[in-house]
């Protein structure tokens, strides 16, 4: 069996929240120090242009979560950790994958669907009001992303599955329509991963506007902690644990035995006030040092684009020559 290859992708826009850390930044830090493993992880800035993002903002979500991922410790030695829109063969080989892409198979895009029906409920006489071409085509660009570097297992949440699945219908039509070119892969979806709720009890998402950064400041952490909801019993009161957003983000951050004492903490009735202190302070510890390192970096962007452009020239190094291949396949040839 050959080895498997994993690539991933991050959008930039916002800045990395505490529920993007537990689910997907640390496990793939995690990953990107296996040496056994062959791993890509990317800065999908291309995919942020879709929603018309403001371009300052673009570029600054872009520092920020590659800062961030660097300063929680990605290894970018042993893995391969880069910019998008640094990789022109991505683009091309978009624009070759939408010719072998049934405007059928766009229409049933989730992402693309969701778009269409919120702007059905809220009375629009355009379904396609505010869509772009780019949302519409998106799961081709994310096919292109992952098709260049042979990935065979895409490790994504939930909500980007299917998108994954377009990729390998993708792959698999062209491989059909010009021989056996383009390498079939696989989502991979962890279960075991923790989904965080936010401030107000639903899942932390930027869409919410409920999150907490990672790299809050200490009293801005501190404020937002604060700010959790909680129901109104008082103190002394036993509490429940099950479903418990403060509960739920210490276990996601302490070990098993601390996060059994904090158990037994609830049982006796600790004051939400006391509880939201604990787990400032905890959150805080864990966070510390590397908050410093990512400061350090924010404030001198060239050690990061550094970074992104020696992960460029690596990355390059396989979708260069495979780009040629794909293109002599398609009869985009030299002539003579
Ligand atoms: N669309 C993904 C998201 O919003 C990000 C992404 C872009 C991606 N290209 C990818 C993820 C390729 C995995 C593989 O989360």
């Amino acid at each position: 069996m050959t080895q498997d290859i994993f690539l991933t992708g991050i959008t930039t826009t916002g800045t990395p929240h505490i529920g993007n850390y537990v689910g997907a930044i640390r496990p793939s830090i995690a990953a990107s120090k296996d040496a056994s493993k062959k791993n890509y992880y990317f800065l999908a800035d291309f995919h942020a242009l879709a929603k018309n993002e403001d371009p300052d903002k673009i570029s600054q979500s872009t520092l920020e979560i590659a800062a961030a991922w660097m300063a929680l410790g990605m290894d970018t030695d042993n893995s391969v950790f880069y910019r998008q829109s640094d990789i022109p063969e991505i683009p091309e080989l978009t624009w070759v994958l939408t010719s072998m892409t049934a405007k059928g198979l766009m229409n049933r895009a989730h992402s693309y669907k969701a778009a269409v029906q919120a702007n059905v409920e809220g009375g629009d006489k355009d379904p396609d009001k505010g869509i772009t071409m780019a949302l519409y085509s998106y799961p081709i660009l994310m096919a292109a992303d992952i098709l260049m570097f042979k990935a065979t297992k895409v490790p994504v949440g939930r909500d980007q599955k299917q998108h994954v699945e377009m990729a390998r219908d993708i792959a698999q039509r062209f491989n059909h329509h010009y021989g056996d070119v383009l390498v079939l892969p696989e989502p991979l979806i962890d279960d075991a991963t923790a989904v965080l709720s936010g401030l107000d009890g639903r899942k932390m998402s930027k869409s919410y506007n409920n999150t907490i950064p990672v790299f809050a400041a200490e009293k801005k952490l501190r404020k937002l902690i604060m700010k959790i909801k909680t129901n109104s019993l008082e103190p002394g009161e036993p509490k429940e644990i099950a479903g418990n957003t403060l509960y739920d983000m210490y276990n996601a951050f302490a070990t098993q035995e601390e996060t059994a004492e904090v158990a037994q903490l609830y049982k006796d009735g600790i004051a939400w006030g006391a509880m939201k202190q604990k787990l400032f302070e905890y959150i805080n510890d864990h966070i510390a040092p590397a908050r410093q390192e990512y400061e350090r970096l924010i404030a001198d962007p060239a050690i990061v684009e550094a970074e992104l452009q020696k992960g460029a020239a690596r990355a390059r190094e396989v979708s260069a020559p495979y780009m040629d291949k794909i293109r002599s396949a398609i009869g985009i040839r030299k002539l003579g």
